[in-house]
């Protein structure tokens, strides 16, 4: 290595090349810190290398390279974005649509910790921020990353951008050694058409609204880029914590304001839902002059003990709800009807509209539900809209709230053109002209054409690729559509994915010489399709697409049965007409009802599906689940059953701590059964229990067994 010369003895040339190195070396230690999370030179090395480039540059001011470090803050531009795993789940909320709705949510949660309707509850309301939610982990104060919500599991680094963003302190006073801030990234009304007058001006695309605005800002792959839009931040929740912040949701709060957090100052502790409706009311009336979009109001239980009590659901928790304001309508024409083929078979009807702005973003396509809706039936037969059915040229009202896709909700008699018909909906499969039949008590038309119909197969394999489940890179939907007419590298099942690099070896016509490929992406592509050979349970699940199987029913039937072996074999335990032990086992799990268990079980028992799955199955390597607070519980993988009065919690709390902590509840004592928890009143069950010589326990017994030892 060669000796490093002090600043003040540089030559011009010298100085030249020195600058050239450092910024190599710095942009080196950039990309393994910020990129690839795995930095190779210690801190305090880095910041000498800064230290040198800065130097020598106001030395020699007029040597400073275009693309000088010491302008750039943190990462260069990279590809893609790295991914962190949170600590703890970044969820979303349940909705509530009308006052209905909310009682409904404050009656389940008293029913839940058994509490009367008169009794004092109180909740907290905020704003529901229209924008982005970041995590941002602190380590003794200073801030060590911000990762996106991503998935809820794992999300992606976004820490020189979030350290770009005023609201965001990189350093925190008397905070716990460990604390993960949540909250939402958003824009002002006021910098959104500032950035849009300005985009314009240099000609590029302006953003559609400023939650748009807000995703594409942080999630810039150049820092710099993101420092040039003002972004903003409340915080709301919190993460991975190494000591609570309070003991209720408010005081959490006024605590993350003192630690130089913004809180939403609209946020208002309130006793019971009559109390909440009404500050709905007044946030809802404040609506367009708060200067930033909200798209309604969170309500949270403002006791903590309480919130922990309650947990969560597979995606949401129970201790909180959204409370949405009403969607935005807009009218006009219907251009036509088209009707679109999915993965499970069903004909969904899509409205080609004339393009309408509504509530800032243009919208051209929207849903029209299913036959019944189209000719103003609901699924009962009853009327809809009074019976109105909706045509092809008629003016149509649509609405849209918040990110889902517009619907049209009503049509205009008076505006009909006198020459239009009725629509008629089809019988046969548009992509493969196999019949469309609807089967009893089903709403939706579904092709018959199974595997040979190419709509639904397509859509299976982008189902197949989509982020919840095998998500390669490299393989969205584009290039599916695209593989899946392709004469020479056809991909027609998710196993033909796997032999797609073998095949690509063999064959003249190669990937890297087409348009859109080359040989660095074609070898990207291969690369990341080798990675995923090796994928969580949850995700393969997920993957095969099965009907009412989604995302979360995934992640619960891998935790259930943990391996691929176990899952399969509990697949093939159950009869073909759904009866006996496996079927009932089945059943047992919190989430699975019948119609899901029917759909799993006869997706196994299908001779063609069942060959494509193994053929799949014998190129991964699947990895064992186990759910995620249960590994060191010590009633993980027990099989217990609750009978008799239960006085300290109601019998939905009990069923549902106890799964969280890996335990499963059975409703019948069996040889199988580990404990029994018997209150007041218990009967056959308990004496079931001490005929087979299982252990039963007390209320209080089992409280004692599960609770933490800390
Ligand atoms: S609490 C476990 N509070 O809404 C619950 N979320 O629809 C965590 N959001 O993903 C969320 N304002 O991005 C909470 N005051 C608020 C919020 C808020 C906006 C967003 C957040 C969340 C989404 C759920």
């Amino acid at each position: 290595m060669s000796e490093i010369i002090p600043v003040g003895s540089l030559s011009r040339e010298q100085a030249m090349a020195e600058l050239e190195r450092l910024k190599s070396l710095i942009e080196d230690a950039n990309r393994r810190y910020y990129g690839e999370d795995a930095p190779d030179i210690s801190d305090s090395a880095y910041d000498a290398l800064k230290q040198r480039n800065l130097a020598i540059e106001e030395r020699f001011p007029d040597l400073k390279l275009a693309a000088s470090p010491s302008e750039k803050i943190g990462a260069p531009v990279s590809e893609t974005f790295s991914k962190i795993r949170h600590e703890v789940r970044m969820l979303s909320l349940g909705n509530a649509f009308s006052d209905s709705d909310v009682l409904d949510f404050d009656a389940r949660i008293r029913k839940y910790l058994g509490l009367g309707p008169q009794a004092h509850l109180d909740y907290i309301a905020e704003p529901k921020i229209d924008g982005l939610s970041l995590s941002l982990r602190y380590e003794k104060g200073a801030l060590i990353y911000a990762a996106t919500r991503g998935d809820g599991e794992t999300g992606e680094n976004v820490t020189n951008n979030a350290r770009t963003v005023g609201d965001i302190p990189e350093r925190l006073k008397n905070a716990p050694d460990i604390l993960e801030v949540r909250g939402e990234v958003y824009m002002s009304h006021a910098d959104f058409d500032d950035l849009n007058r300005r985009q314009a001006e240099l000609g590029q695309k302006e953003f559609a609204n400023p939650r748009n605005a807000a995703a594409g800002s942080l999630r810039q792959l150049d820092a710099s880029v993101t420092q040039s839009r003002p972004l903003r931040f409340f915080a709301y929740g919190w993460g991975a914590q190494s000591e609570p912040l309070s003991d209720t949701q408010s005081g959490a709060f006024e605590r993350l304001a003192s630690l130089g957090f913004k809180v939403n100052p609209l946020s208002v502790v309130c006793d019971g839902p009559e109390e909440l409706l009404s500050h709905y009311r007044e946030i809802e009336e404040q609506r367009a002059l708060l200067g930033y979009d909200i798209d309604g109001v969170v309500y949270k239980v403002n006791d903590l003990d309480l919130q922990a009590r309650l947990g969560f659901r597979s995606t949401t928790p129970r201790w909180a709800i959204a409370h949405k304001f009403p969607a935005e309508v807009a009218h006009t024409i219907l251009e036509a009807i088209e009707i679109q083929v999915g993965r499970t078979g069903a004909l969904s009807p899509v409205a080609r509209l004339h393009p309408v702005t509504v509530g800032g973003v243009v919208v051209s396509n929207a849903t029209l539900h299913n036959e019944d809706y189209i000719q103003g039936r609901d699924s009962k037969g009853n009327p809809i809209r009074e019976g109105r059915d909706i045509r092809v040229g008629d003016w149509v009202e649509i609405y849209r709230a918040g990110d889902v896709i517009p619907k049209v909700r009503d049509v205009d008699l008076g505006k009909r053109p006198a020459d239009s018909k009725p629509y008629v909906f089809p019988t046969e499969c548009p992509e493969c002209g196999s019949p469309a039949v609807r089967e009893e008590g089903d709403s939706v038309r579904r092709c018959t054409g199974g595997i040979i119909c190419p709509a639904q197969g397509v859509e299976k394999l982008k189902h197949f690729v989509s982020r919840g489940a095998f998500d390669i890179d490299g393989l969205g939907a584009k290039q599916i559509e695209a593989f899946f007419n392709d004469r020479d590298l056809p991909v027609r099942e998710p196993a033909d994915i796997f032999t797609l690099e073998q095949r690509d070896a063999e064959n003249l016509a190669k990937l890297k010489n087409r348009d859109g490929w080359g040989q660095k992406s074609a070898e990207n592509l291969f690369r990341a399709i080798q990675d995923r050979r090796s994928i969580p349970l949850n995700r393969v699940i997920f993957g095969l697409g099965i009907r009412h199987v989604g995302e979360s029913s995934a992640t619960l039937l891998a935790n259930r049965f943990g391996s691929w072996q176990a899952f399969e074999q509990a697949m093939d335990s159950v009869p073909d007409d759904h009866q006996g032990p496996g079927w009932d086992d089945l059943l047992s799990i919190d989430g699975v009802g019948p119609v899901m268990a029917s759909a799993l079980v006869d997706t196994f028992h299908n001779p063609d599906t069942r060959a494509a799955i193994d053929r799949l199955a014998g190129f991964l390597t699947i990895k064992e689940a186990s759910a995620p607070t249960a590994s060191d519980s010590p009633v993980a993988g027990k099989t217990v059953v609750f009978t008799g009065t239960l006085e300290q919690m109601t019998r939905a709390e009990a069923k549902s701590r106890a799964e969280a902590l890996g335990a499963k509840v059975s409703g019948s004592v069996s040889a199988k059964t580990d404990y029994v928890v018997a209150g007041p009143g218990a009967g056959s069950k308990a004496k079931k229990a001490a005929e087979l010589g299982i252990e039963v326990l007390s209320e209080s017994d089992w409280l004692a067994l599960i609770a933490p030892n800390d």
